[in-house]
């Protein structure tokens, strides 16, 4: 079995933006997880390159849509790199590859009778890439999302039936596990129950795009092309370049993660398209909420866009990932405000969890020859007790994509071990050799939380997560088995530390 998560295919109009790298982070974080749970995981993502906003906007910048393709899809490619990203598979809508399973489908969906010809009039949001609902005022209407004027479109489209899948979408639309959060499946419930309409699958008057097989002069709608993506992109390099292929190797998808603005085409058109293709359709849907910057919509015309590049450059990927992935709740809107970001990287990453590890590292090393304490009892009941409730919490909230409050089980487990510490008192206990027994196990107890905390941290924080196990002198740990070294007890009594050093540094607000 292959667990398979997606990312949605960036259009590449323009390089990333903090939304691409919130979804891509949440992606990673939940394929990172499964892997250390011993699963095989595909983790897809990659670029939407065809369609009208595309050949504009390589117009605009003076390349053909092709060369455009090539600059900006190398910016994506490099910049999930950049931020360490797991990805498996990239792929590139543009690509001969991806060319030959839109056309493979296509057949499938035309055999299945879903495919005629028709007259699409409408009101069409280029940003969106989609026909809007007759809205009021429409010549003068701007699209709330791109704050641009919708244009008039009546041409001959090629149409898929959509309206004959109504019964399927409603099956599937009624399970409550398909969409998540629940306000999002409410949308879409309440979107279905006013009845499908066919929706038009080419386009004629564009020519970067796919060509339509026997049907001059029509390329594919860049919605039918893209979405197939998440098939192709499966094949891709492998012995067996075909849906069949990606079949075999694993599809139906378990999560496309995507932004809640782009639901419709998930959940509703590419399930049906699925079906119409004798093809299952993805196991889940998660829509995301949408980042503001100090309570603003980010826009290049305001000028308050958090540069991606800039951010991993400030601050390094482990802080906006906790930030990113503990404040927001996914499904949720989200603010970054810099003072709040700071606050939060400070006193969660700097205060509760590295300076727990800083000073219990440092008193261990000074009293018990720069080792883990021995002699000590490595079960005690109310650790075991304490470190299976979180982590059985972690577990379950991380498999059922609640990562907020998988971040905030470890964060939690932290403060009370920073509680009892200070509670404890172990640097005053010390100063009577009666109390040596006391202070060994103490401080063992804190020592083994840390190793634990930084298991939990490790699909979340990878680079932190390591520097606390090297601190711990637990490397050689990640070779191991992930699941079973969450158990509390297996730090080794006697083990040597190396020396101290400050695991994260501490932010200064600006
Ligand atoms: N190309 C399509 C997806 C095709 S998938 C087969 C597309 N691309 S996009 O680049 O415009 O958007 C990609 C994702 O970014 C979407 O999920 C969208 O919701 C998300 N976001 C865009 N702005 C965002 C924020 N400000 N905050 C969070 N996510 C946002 O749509």
């Amino acid at each position: 079995m292959t667990y398979i998560i997606t990312t949605p295919l960036y259009y590449v109009n323009d390089k990333p933006h903090l939304g691409s790298v919130y979804t891509t982070i949440i992606c990673d974080s939940i394929a990172k997880y499964n892997r250390l749970k011993g699963e095989k995981v595909t983790f897809i993502t990659g670029v939407d390159e065809h369609g009208l906003k595309i050949q504009r906007t390589a117009q605009s910048n003076g390349l053909s849509p092709s060369d455009h393709c090539d600059v900006i899809s190398d910016i994506f490619y490099s910049n999930w790199n950049d931020w360490n990203i797991s990805f498996d598979k990239f792929i590139r809508t543009s690509s001969k590859h991806h060319l030959s399973i839109v056309h493979e489908f296509y057949k499938k969906v035309r055999n299945s009778n879903d495919i005629y010809m028709g007259v699409q009039k409408g009101w069409y949001c280029v940003g969106c890439e989609e026909f809007k609902d007759n809205p009021d005022n429409s010549s003068t209407y701007q699209c709330p999302i791109h704050k641009k004027n919708l244009e008039w479109k009546n041409e001959e489209n090629l149409f898929f039936r959509l309206s004959k899948y109504q019964k399927e979408i409603e099956e599937l639309i009624n399970n409550e596990n398909f969409i998540e959060p629940k306000e999002r499946r409410n949308e879409i419930r309440n979107f279905v129950s006013k009845g499908l309409k066919d929706f038009s699958i080419s386009r004629t008057n564009l020519n970067w795009g796919i060509s339509v097989p026997e049907e001059e002069g029509h390329t594919f709608y860049v919605w039918f092309d893209a979405l197939l993506g998440y098939i192709s992109a499966i094949c891709l390099n492998e012995s067996n370049q075909s849906i069949d292929g990606s079949i075999n190797l694993g599809w139906p998808a378990d999560v496309h993660l995507i932004g809640k603005d782009i639901l419709r085409f998930h959940a509703v058109y590419w399930p049906a398209m699925l079906i119409s293709a004798g093809i299952k359709p993805p196991k889940k849907i998660i829509g995301h909420g949408f980042l503001t910057r100090e309570g603003m919509k980010m826009g290049k015309s305001i000028g308050n866009v958090l540069d991606p590049k800039l951010l991993l450059s400030k601050y390094g990927e482990d802080r906006v990932r906790w930030f990113l992935l503990k404040d927001i709740i996914l499904g949720s809107d989200g603010d970054f405000q810099d003072k709040r970001f700071v606050d939060i990287v400070n006193n969660d990453l700097a205060n509760t969890i590295g300076n727990l590890l800083n000073r219990t590292t440092s008193m261990s090393r000074k009293w018990f020859d720069n080792s883990v304490p021995t002699d000590i009892n490595v079960k005690e009941k109310q650790f075991v007790e304490l470190s299976q409730k979180t982590i059985d919490n972690y577990l379950k909230y991380f498999d059922t994509y609640s990562i907020s409050q998988a971040c905030n089980e470890i964060l939690n487990f932290a403060i009370k071990i920073n509680l009892y510490l200070n509670d404890e008192k172990p640097w005053v206990l010390i100063k009577n050799t009666n109390n040596n027994n006391q202070v060994k196990q103490i401080i063992y107890n804190v020592l083994e939380s840390n190793r634990l905390i930084a298991l939990l941290l490790k699909p979340i924080l990878s680079d932190l997560s390591n520097n606390i196990l090297a601190q711990l002198n637990q490397i050689e740990i990640e070779n191991e088995n992930w699941k079973d070294n969450l158990n509390w007890g297996i730090l080794k009594p006697g083990v040597k530390l190396p020396k101290p050093i400050p695991i994260i540094e501490k932010l200064e607000y600006e």
